[in-house]
């Protein structure tokens, strides 16, 4: 159910939407995880970027530093994206479910991924990505609005707003497991570049401007002689 709150954040594409909805995430209080952050990690990248990644929350490497995935995880994530994609973190959007350290690097609760929902779908609704990449299980749940598991729902894409999803394992559990869950990351991103090759977002057509009689757009006239 939309929330008063939401209708405020959600608007025109435009920069300066953008940053008003980051800095108005940078001092929420909406949940308690407010308590216990450094700092919100709103998210990194280019708010235009055809392709988003949508992590599950910031660690403690991301608390302090500001910025999603920093971290040994962040490491893994930016290498396999340079490598499938060719392309550093400058070029797409990085974000994540909650933007608030949960205490311990706990699962973030249901009422803590709530309260940050709008967040994330302003997010969503400004960049307007073609391609979005879930990692692990917070962030392709709640995106697809299943309870299925990770594993069962990668290695397909899903239709998704004006594009398409793509749900993959989350890096730190590719670090933990190994070579196979690596290789089907690599497989994933594979899958998100060919969807990003085959629709562009297309060529914004600006209205030609209105002739002003005064002014006439032309070859300069020539001097005589
Ligand atoms: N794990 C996440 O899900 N997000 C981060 O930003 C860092 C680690």
């Amino acid at each position: 159910m939309p929330t008063q709150y939401d209708a405020a954040v959600v608007g025109p594409r435009t920069p300066v939407a953008f940053e008003a909805l980051r800095s108005e995430a940078l001092v929420c209080v909406r949940c308690p995880l407010a308590e216990g952050r450094t700092q919100v990690v709103f998210g990194v990248g280019d708010p235009h970027a055809d392709l988003m990644f949508v992590g599950e929350g910031p660690g403690r490497e991301e608390d302090l530093a500001g910025e999603p995935f920093v971290g040994r995880s962040g490491k893994l994530l930016d290498r396999l994206v340079q490598e499938e994609l060719g392309m550093d973190r400058s070029r797409c959007y990085i974000a994540n479910v909650v933007k608030c350290r949960p205490p311990e690097n706990r699962d973030p609760a249901p009422a803590e991924i709530e309260a940050c929902r709008p967040y994330l779908e302003s997010q969503i609704d400004l960049i307007d990505p073609r391609v979005v990449v879930t990692l692990g299980n917070f962030a392709t749940r709640l995106l697809l609005d299943t309870t299925e598991g990770i594993k069962a729902l990668r290695g397909r894409p899903y239709p998704f707003r004006r594009g398409h999803l793509v749900p993959t394992y989350h890096p730190a559990f590719a670090l933990r497991s190994g070579g196979q869950v690596v290789a089907e990351m690599r497989a994933d991103l594979v899958r998100a570049k060919r969807l990003l090759a085959a629709a562009p977002r297309p060529v914004e057509v600006l209205p030609s401007p209105t002739p002003d009689p005064d002014h006439p757009v032309g070859p300069p006239e020539l001097e005589p002689g």
